[in-house]
């Protein structure tokens, strides 16, 4: 099965958790990493690869001693990255992001530099988004960024609430067209 079937046949078994009928677009994936400074980057966290769009431009531009861990619940699509990405940089994990920090402690960081979302918070209960901004907020660096894309405005209040700032773009180049929120931590 192609990577775009596979993906429409997994958002109509998990619509709510899936979040979107297709993989997003290479334009949408360079809005979402053009503010990464990747040759200072020691720890990127990706929570919601799907079948790793944005993972793989991530690893084409990782530093070798660099590590970018992966957060994705569907089994699925964990499987296939699971298959598909040999690389020693990548730590890939079949749980919640809502368990970000216990892994991140666990892999022996202190912080992370960015953290690049594509969750689909507005299908979310409010408790569960906030817990995952939260620890989020909470695994990143001063100054590190939490780079998220979503289909409508929704979400801001709450990125609004945990970020210092927050910095809006948007790209009609993607199915849906898509808002990109680069959250910043100052403090
Ligand atoms: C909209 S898709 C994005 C896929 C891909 N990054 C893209 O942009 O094409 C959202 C992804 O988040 C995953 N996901 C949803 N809730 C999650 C959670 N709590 N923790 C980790 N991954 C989750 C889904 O399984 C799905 O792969």
């Amino acid at each position: 099965m192609s990577n775009k079937k596979s993906f429409i046949s997994h958002f109509w078994q998990e619509k709510k958790m899936v979040g979107s009928m297709t993989p997003s677009s290479k334009f949408l994936a360079e809005k979402m990493l053009k503010n990464i400074d990747f040759k200072h980057c020691k720890l990127i966290v990706e929570l919601g690869p799907g079948n790793g769009v944005f993972t793989r431009k991530i690893l084409e531009q990782l530093p070798e001693d660099a590590c970018l861990m992966i957060f994705e619940l569907n089994v699925h699509f964990y499987e296939l990255l699971k298959k598909e990405l040999d690389d020693p940089r990548v730590v890939l994990i079949h749980d919640s992001a809502e368990n970000v920090s216990k892994y991140v402690q666990e892999a022996g960081y202190l912080c992370a530099d960015y953290v690049v979302s594509s969750l689909p918070l507005a299908n979310m209960s409010r408790k569960i988004c906030e817990k995952i901004i939260q620890e989020s907020y909470n695994i990143l660096k001063n100054h590190g960024k939490y780079i998220q894309f979503q289909y409508s405005l929704v979400s801001k209040k709450v990125l609004d609430v945990f970020f210092q700032s927050v910095h809006l773009s948007f790209t009609p180049l993607n199915f849906p067209p898509a808002f990109v929120y680069t959250c910043i931590k100052e403090k």
